[in-house]
């Protein structure tokens, strides 16, 4: 056993649960999820959206953090520490793995967004008619070189900050970027809510429409609720590794999910409103913040400033995923084989950095990516990390791991059951629709 105070820890429980909540608020937040409202119901499909968060995501992110805590490993070697010799170890591979796979194109989206913050501070949306703006989003598509480059920008801050290591260079990135973009949200928020669109916007987005709502909404709604939390690869065993023993990891786990929720909705009443005020199309699908949104900069007052407000913002969401993308990487390499941290995030961030290559040439790579990693590997693992903790985890092993009240008799009861009988079945449900079964 390597001495655990040399993987570092959190200084306290602000520290960790910001650094969480910048691990959830990421590109799902604030592109993913306002799009895929804007095509399944709107309101109706934003409440099966929160029934999922707090019935299936909840659960499961208690008993990352619970295993992460328990052990103080990563993923790999926390399963081996709980069952050792047996084969639930693959469930921390497969974690390492998913970790390598979304962050070799998440990466690109991450540079797509570095470019467009350089597009905005050089005032490039004003003066120009829609079909240049939309045109410069193909470009972009279409040239490899650029999207290299800002791969590999993208990719060198977030090794730059993981080799700080976990208190001084993720907690501390954390610590100054997320009180950062929930400022700029606020601003964001008070600009958008008194433009014209604000109540065409609002109302698209949460009035009930029932109708659209079918069967794949809701398996929908749980895929992007796995997404948007980060959960099903350990990242959030890997952040829970990190924890001393007095956190609340109940508390946390309820902070983590309302702000990422919350976000998410706001980030909608931020891009609708401006889409509707200038009439344009809200189901634009992934154009939608590159294309249909630096229409209505164009033409907003302040939509220089504002261009420039709303890319940063999404610059920094999606730098603090990154961050907990490699450090589940680095955390196995630094636990299990002794690497040093630095050259275990330059090597390791080396090697998705050329992961990622084939994604920003070839945008069918890139789709495969991100539907390999979404449709099956976070449901897979989410399902096998709700079976362990449920299932293979006695009684004991789970119930001592919330010591000093910190969970009531009524609560552990409610979250055995469901991270027992509900999450697995409902993951399952996901994954067979996924494989084409109904
Ligand atoms: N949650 C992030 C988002 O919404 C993406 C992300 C970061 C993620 N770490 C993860 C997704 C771990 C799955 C697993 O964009």
């Amino acid at each position: 056993m390597l001495n655990n105070n040399s993987r570092g820890s959190w200084s306290g429980i602000t520290g960790f649960v910001l650094a969480a909540i910048g691990s959830a608020i990421g590109l799902g937040n604030v592109w993913r999820f306002p799009n895929i409202t804007s095509q399944n119901g709107g309101g109706a499909f934003v409440s099966i959206y929160i029934c999922c968060v707090l019935v299936v995501g909840m659960p499961i992110m208690l008993a990352e953090f619970l295993i992460g805590r328990k052990t103080q490993r990563n993923p790999v070697g926390a399963f081996r520490a709980l069952r050792p010799g047996s084969p639930w170890a693959l469930t921390g591979w497969l974690g390492v793995v998913s970790g390598f796979v979304i962050l070799s194109y998440y990466s690109v989206v991450g540079g797509w967004v570095l470019h467009y913050v350089l597009l905005s501070l050089k005032n490039s949306f004003a003066s120009r008619s829609p079909q240049e703006i939309a045109g410069m989003f193909t470009a972009l598509a279409t040239s490899s070189s650029l999207q290299l480059f800002w791969h590999l920008i993208f990719m060198l801050l977030t090794i730059v900050i993981v080799v700080g290591g976990v208190r001084k260079g993720i907690e501390r990135g954390n610590d100054i970027m997320m009180p950062l973009l929930f400022l700029l949200l606020c601003i964001l928020l008070v600009y958008a809510l008194r433009t014209e669109g604000a109540d065409a916007g609002l109302n698209f987005l949460l009035y009930p429409r029932w109708e659209q709502i079918t069967r794949v909404s809701i398996l929908e709604a749980l895929g992007q609720a796995f997404f948007s939390l980060s959960l099903g690869m350990g990242a959030m065993i890997t952040y829970g590794s990190y924890l001393g023993k007095e956190t609340r990891l109940v508390h946390s786990a309820l902070y983590v999910v309302v702000g990422d929720t919350l976000v998410a909705i706001l980030a909608g009443f931020v891009i609708f409103p401006l889409v509707f005020t200038f009439h344009l199309e809200p189901a634009a699908g992934p154009g939608l913040i590159f294309q249909t949104l630096p229409i209505a900069f164009s033409q907003l007052p302040a939509g220089h400033l504002v261009s420039i407000i709303f890319f940063l913002l999404i610059t920094f969401a999606a730098l603090t995923s990154a961050i907990s993308l490699l450090e589940v990487v680095v955390a196995y390499f630094v636990d299990e084989k002794g690497w040093g941290r630095a050259r275990a995030s330059w090597i390791l961030g080396g090697i998705i950095f050329f992961c990622g290559i084939p994604s920003a040439i070839w945008g069918q790579v890139f789709d495969s990516m991100d539907q390999l990693a979404t449709n099956y590997l976070l449901p897979l693992g989410a399902f096998l990390i709700a079976i362990f903790t449920g299932w293979t985890l006695s009684h004991e092993e789970r119930h001592t791991e919330f010591h000093g009240g910190e969970i009531t008799t009524f609560a552990y009861i409610g979250w055995s059951f469901l991270i027992r009988f509900v999450s697995p079945v409902a993951v399952a449900l996901i994954f067979l629709h996924k494989l084409g079964m109904f």
